[in-house]
């Protein structure tokens, strides 16, 4: 999918139509990059494949019972909401807002 930035770019007709894995991230690429969609508490989040700490691969990343996606690597903390390192280390989690509509699935491409 190719793109100019800073509009809403429809992802899917249905939250079902991502191909999530057993840890609920789908990776698909926008623009060229890797970008994960989550689900989590009857809700869709969109972030970035790519650690800010050092490059860990997020898709396989796993999300917590809070929320927090907690990177393969070195299990470094990020609030799936608003990509806040909660675990302290002080790097923050490139996200991008998700809307639900009944004609599909849609992100704010900025
Ligand atoms: S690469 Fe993700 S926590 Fe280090």
């Amino acid at each position: 999918m190719h793109t100019a930035d800073n509009q809403w770019l429809k992802l899917a007709n249905h939250p079902d139509d991502f191909n999530f894995g057993a840890n609920n991230i789908a990776v698909i690429e926008i623009g060229g990059r890797p970008i994960c969609v989550a689900k989590f508490d009857n809700a869709i989040f969109a972030f970035t494949a790519t650690c800010p700490h050092a490059g860990g691969y997020l898709g396989a990343a796993c999300i917590n019972e809070k929320g927090h996606i907690v990177c393969p690597v070195h299990h470094y903390k990020f609030n799936i909401r608003n990509g806040h390192n909660v675990s302290g280390e002080g790097y923050r989690l490139k996200y991008w807002p998700v809307v639900i509509r009944k004609d599909g699935v849609f992100v704010r491409w900025k």
